[in-house]
């Protein structure tokens, strides 16, 4: 079994609406072991509401947290992260220095959609190419304009994105027609890293195993492997990924004769 790589979960205490305390972020550490991760981005907001959550911070939190956990002997490696907020001023904020890329490689970029509504990433996944650096869509499966829009989902992959999707909505889709996006999606390889956006130890759990479990039955072990594992691992150490090109249609030839 590959150790699972967290692409999205906050660990910074104090920093977010993640963990409130330093114990709080160990227990979500400790319960990450046990869900079978040996990676996790050490991550925290970017957006307007925590103005202090700086890289130069993100980064000094990050390696206080990877200090105690060889301390404490916690087979875990953290990599410090921005959850970043798009907005018009996302590239300027790239530039001046202000937000932290995932595991500091200054080679992908984890964003969110702004409270205000869904914005095109193109723009921006356009501008940071020619600087080497590509954009994670964080728990993608949150935007009904990206999951029920499986062209737009192929142009931002096309342009160099990854499509991030939570474990535990996975593990339990809230209803039916969201199952069958995410099912079409997973099929169609729409999916590539697994984050648990796990914020605590009493509530938003840091839950990966079932989500696993449920990729696993759609798309087959070796590929929920890649997915829950090998991409993520690779994102967060600053290795190259090269993922295969989707396929809309979603479907092989032997899938299609079965309905499955
Ligand atoms: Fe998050």
């Amino acid at each position: 079994m590959i150790p699972f790589a967290d692409t999205h979960v906050h660990l910074l205490a104090g920093l977010d609406d993640g963990p409130p305390t330093a114990d709080v972020a160990l227990a979500m550490c400790r319960m990450l072991v046990t869900e079978g991760a040996r990676h996790a981005t050490a991550l925290a907001h970017q957006n307007p509401g925590y103005p202090a959550n700086t890289a130069d911070h993100l980064r000094s939190a990050a390696a206080a947290l990877a200090a105690t956990l060889g301390v404490k002997k916690i087979p875990l490696s953290v990599y410090p992260t921005g959850e970043v907020m798009l907005s018009a001023n996302t590239l300027d904020e790239w530039r001046s220095g202000m937000l932290m890329s995932v595991g500091d490689h200054k080679q992908w970029l984890l964003v969110e959609m702004p409270y205000s509504g869904f914005l095109d990433a193109m723009p921006l996944a356009e501008a940071l190419k020619p600087e080497g650096v590509r954009l994670i869509i964080a728990h993608a499966e949150r935007y009904p304009e990206l999951l029920d829009d499986l062209a737009l989902a192929q142009k931002w992959i096309e342009a160099g994105c990854l499509l991030q999707v939570t474990a535990h909505a996975l593990a339990e889709p809230w209803e039916q027609n969201f199952e069958l996006a995410l099912k079409r999606w997973a099929k169609g390889g729409f999916i590539h890293l697994l984050g648990s956006d796990g914020h605590g130890i009493d509530r938003r759990r840091p839950v990966l195993a079932l989500g696993f479990g449920r990729l696993a039955k759609w798309v087959g072990r070796s590929r929920a492997e890649q997915i829950a594992g090998v991409w993520g691992t690779a994102v967060l150490q600053g290795n190259p990924v090269t993922v295969p090109a989707p396929q809309p249609g979603g479907h092989s030839w032997f899938s299609r004769l079965f309905g499955e």
